[in-house]
This record gives C-alpha cells, structure tokens and sequence, in this order.
C-alpha cells in the first residue's frame, strides 16, 4: 500500500502548484483600490456566446441522452471533422478516412492528458524516456508527461528562436530518449506561428528521433492575417502521416468551451491503440454534444464573425499599448505576450494598483539549469472580454507600468 502510494505522490509532488494556484498565492496578499472594478486578463476562457447552432443542434437530439456514445464516435461526427479538416487545410479528398484517422475528444485537454499515457513507454532501448514541450507551455504538456514517468526537457521558445522551440537543436542524448514531443501552433501564449517548412523539420526530426509529435492547433481559427498551415496538411503533402497526431477544438473556434468537444487525427496506427487506450479509460463524448459538434465544424460563416471580434480586441489593445511593453500583434490566438522586464513584479503592480488581473510569464515556463526563465520578462494577457473593457484594461496598464 505505502510503496503504490509513495509513487503516485511522487509524481504529484513532481507537478507542483499550477500557475494559477501560484497567481493566487501572489495576488490574494494584495488588496486593488476599491474604486476599480476588476478585470480578469488571467484566464483564456472565451466571453463570446456560440453560434444559436449549438443551443438548436443539442435540442434537436434530446431524445439520445439515453443511450451511451460510441467511444470512437459517431459516422457523422468522424464525417464531418475530415470533412472540415480536408477544407480547411487543402487535404485531398480520400486521404484521411474517417474510420481510420480521427477520434472525438471531450476536449482537447482530456485528450492531451491521455494520449500522453498511451504514448510514454517504460523505457526507450533501456533508457528513461523524454517528452519534449516549449517552455512556455500550455501546462497539461508538462503535467501529462510527468504523470506518466518521463523525463520532461522544457525547450525555450523565446524572441531569439522567433517563440517556437527549437527540437532540433537538442542534444544527442536527449533526442535519443525522446518519445513525444508537444508542438503549440499558433502557440500559447506568444502566438507565434510555425509555418510550412517548420512543421516539415519537426516531423522529420520526429521519424528520425523514433518519437511522436503532437501538434496542439487549438488556436488554428484566431489568426490575424494568415491562416496558421496544419501539420495534417503539411504531412499529407508530404505523403505520409507517420507519428503525427494533431489536436482540435471546438472551444476557441467556436467559442464553445463548454460543450467539451475536440478532436484528435492523424497516423492511423496512433489512433487505433488510442482508440483501444481510451476504450477502457476515455471518456464518451455523449451524441448530443457530437451532433452539436459536428453541425459546428459544418458552419464558418459564426468563425468568421468571431475571428473578426477577436481582431478587434487586439486593434483596441494596440491603439493603447504600440511601441510599448515589446508590443507585437499575435499571429494567432488571443494572448498578448507583454514584455514588462519583470512579470512577478508586473502582475502583483497590476493587481495592486490597477485591478487587473495578468499571468506572470515566469509562471507558464520552467527555469532554466541557470536559474533564468524564458517567461521571467513577460506577463500574458487574455483579449478576451469586449472592446470597452480591453481598452480600460489596456489604459490601467499603460498608466501603472
Ligand atoms: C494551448 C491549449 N491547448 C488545449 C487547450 C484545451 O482546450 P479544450 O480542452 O477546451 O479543448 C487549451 C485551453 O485553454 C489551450 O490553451
């Protein structure tokens, strides 16, 4: 009993407090001017409303709450998502087949964490295996590969490496032991897009190393001015989807981060022992909430709107913050990416005298052998509420910085 106990917290222990178990412990001291209502630039979590679509396609399918979801999906939930893949990302028709290539999430988090299970073996040829995430990272990267026994190698995404990792550049001994690596694109939170040719080295990297890259395109649909590629696309013009998986949600997208409701797709192979993985841990998306689904990723007309606010919210902060703090707009997402000299410092000032609410970048990144930190400089701010609010925001911040 001691000893199952002992392992399970030592991973536990290994993970630490959260970043926003961390933010709490830095803010809950400090008290903001009572005058000043808050505004929370903390958490990613979309404020605009779904498309009616949703509300319509859940009722429209009320009556199959009764039954219990295929694991692997429905026919047209897996139809639809191909379908929308093959739009999106110019796939020829016929090379990803919805039987073979594609399974429902409920969320892309769950599916991150899991996939991440299946994926890490004991050992690599007798060595401890290494998961490669950015650094920073969306934090389910880093908890999903502790979780599971590996070694995690955080990779600094800075200014100098243009905010993506660079894989290639590791080490022998580290890409030798490399099971999996976490690609972000667009990534969170610097926005940075890996374009074509990146994509193309990190697969290459990833069938010469024998390991799996996940590409995370959670953000693929909030871009500026280029659609972000998707490392589908880029392996199908590559002519083989060999140990890529890419991950899908409809949170961002459609603004629907309550449905719980993604996909994964790639190398058939991945997805069938992650079907046979997920048949006896994985949650059922339940068939309401894959019709919904399915109806979304049929619609683009609500993506476009949306797509468009988000702009908009980035142009408000711009008018306010340009030439300031490193601003920059994001290629993707809805983060900002704020270079304040000293985040802690920042957020705490922030919060103190201005009542917003930001995530010291220090707190999504790992220290480096060092001591340095490739967030340390940085805070995140998310544009997510309206226009009005971010441009109040971003003056409190232009004001008390
Ligand atoms: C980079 C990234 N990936 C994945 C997710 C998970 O999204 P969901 O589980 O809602 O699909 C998030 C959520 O914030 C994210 O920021």
């Amino acid at each position: 009993m001691a000893d199952t106990g002992s392992v399970l917290n030592e991973r536990l222990k290994a993970l630490g407090d959260n970043a926003f178990v961390r933010l709490n412990q830095l803010l809950s001291p400090l008290s903001p001017p009572p005058d000043l209502g808050h505004i929370a630039l903390s958490v990613g979590e979309p404020q605009q409303q779904p498309p009616a679509l949703l509300a319509e396609t859940l009722a429209r399918h009320a009556e199959l709450w009764n039954r219990y979801p295929p694991i692997k999906g429905t026919p047209e939930f897996r139809a639809a998502a191909v379908a929308w893949l093959n739009r999106r990302f110019g796939i020829a028709r016929g090379v990803l087949d919805p039987e073979h290539h594609v399974l429902p999430l409920s969320g892309t988090k769950e599916g991150l964490y899991l996939v991440t299970e299946m994926i890490v073996p004991q050992n690599k040829r007798g060595e401890r295996p290494v998961v490669l995430i950015p650094s920073p990272f969306y934090q389910i990267y880093r908890g999903a590969a502790i979780m599971s026994g590996a070694e995690v190698v955080a990779v600094p995404a800075t200014k100098e490496t243009g905010f993506l990792p660079d894989f290639a550049s590791l080490p022998a001994d580290i890409l030798r032991r490399t099971v999996l690596a976490f690609l972000c694109n667009p990534a969170n939170p610097q926005g940075a897009i890996a374009d074509a040719a990146q994509l193309t080295a990190a697969m290459a990297l990833a069938r010469r190393h024998d390991f799996v890259l996940i590409v995370d395109e959670c953000y693929s649909e909030i871009w500026d001015t280029a659609p972000p590629p998707g490392a589908l696309g880029v392996a199908a013009a590559g002519g083989s989807l060999d140990r890529v998986l890419v991950f899908h949600s409809l949170s961002k997208r459609s603004n629907a981060a309550g449905l719980r409701a993604g996909f994964v797709a790639g190398d058939p192979h991945l997805i069938a022992a992650f079907l046979s993985f997920r048949s006896y841990g994985g949650p059922q998306v339940p068939l309401p909430v894959q019709a919904a689904a399915a109806a979304l990723l049929g619609d683009e007309d609500h993506v476009e709107q949306s797509r468009a606010r988000y702009r908009s919210k980035i142009d408000t902060a711009e008018r306010v913050l340009a030439g300031r703090f490193g601003f920059y707009r994001p290629q993707g997402g809805f983060f900002l990416w704020l270079d304040v000299g000293d985040g802690e410092k920042a957020a705490a000032t922030l919060w103190r005298e201005a009542a917003v609410r930001s995530v010291p970048g220090r707190y999504l990144a790992l220290d480096e052998a060092d001591g340095s930190n490739p967030g340390a400089a940085y805070i995140r701010l998310a544009l997510v509420h309206d226009d009005a609010v971010i441009d109040e925001a971003a003056r409190r911040i232009s004001a008390v910085l």
